[in-house]
């Protein structure tokens, strides 16, 4: 596995809960991108954290949602509310502890960076049954850059364009295991509603980028960053998200 800091599943729960608004835009994303129908039985949420989108998904697709993540304690982190409304199970995606072809749909939000890639997509395509379908909600080399608080943090930018896919690896990745791409997209995703609280929310360092800098230039970075939010004219703050949808 990739290793990086990530941030604790507490601070996590907290500083990237999806307000209305952002649920809003990506139940309309995903809906367009894949809409429900009667091919999609069952759902999993790979690598769902904090169970994010299990919910969404869920209310989509009307389906069995089953939510894997190896850190019980990002798991811990899921609202209760969830619990009537997915499963939830503790395993990594290199080795799914799923039937083949038991699954119709699989979800990946902000993972494919963690994962050992050749691995986990075999692993995706083993569970994902007949015209199955994968989504995948990810940054990507050629995205990283684009988000308006890197530039502040040359360290964690550089970072970032180590870590996350190029977007033709990524399709390469899929493409391999016999999943071809149907659909790529750039989703504005409503980070903050205004530059107040997209200070707050970066300097929560909740983001693991910046949990993986070192605090010298992460103070510095904010320093900078703050300035920079002071002055800017007040409006809601978008970032750049993909999305890409392959199938068999
Ligand atoms: C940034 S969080 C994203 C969580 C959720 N999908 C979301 O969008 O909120 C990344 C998640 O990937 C999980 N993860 C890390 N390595 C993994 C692996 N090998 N297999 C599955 N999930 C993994 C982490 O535990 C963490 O919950």
């Amino acid at each position: 596995m990739r290793s990086c800091a990530t941030p604790s599943p507490e601070l996590y729960a907290r500083a990237r809960r999806l307000p209305a608004e952002a649920l809003d835009v990506w139940e309309h994303a995903i809906r367009d991108l894949l809409p429900p129908g009667p091919s999609i039985r069952r759902v999993l949420d790979l690598g769902c954290g904090t169970a994010r989108f299990s919910a969404l998904l869920r209310e989509i697709y009307g389906v069995p949602v089953v939510g894997v993540d190896p850190s019980l304690r990002m798991l811990a982190q899921r609202g209760q509310s969830v619990d009537g409304l997915a499963r939830f199970v503790a395993a990594h995606a290199e080795a799914l502890p799923l039937d083949s072809a038991s699954v119709d749909l699989v979800f990946l939000s902000m993972v494919y960076h963690h994962l050992r890639a050749d691995d986990a997509v075999a692993e995706i395509a083993r569970v994902l049954g007949a015209g199955g379908r994968v989504i995948v909600r990810n940054p990507t080399r050629e995205t990283a850059g684009a988000f308006e608080y890197m530039r502040f943090f040359p360290e964690a930018l550089a970072l970032d364009l180590e870590r996350m896919p190029a977007r033709a690896a990524l399709v390469a990745a899929f493409e391999a295991r016999g999943l071809a791409g149907r659909s790529h997209r750039i989703v504005m995703h409503p980070f903050a509603t205004s530059y107040a609280e997209y200070f707050t929310k970066v300097s929560a360092r909740a983001l693991s980028s910046l949990q993986a800098i070192s605090d010298e230039p992460l103070a510095r970075g904010l320093a900078a960053f703050e300035r920079h939010c002071r002055r800017a004219a007040d409006q809601a703050i978008y970032e750049q998200v993909e999305m890409f949808l392959f199938s068999r």
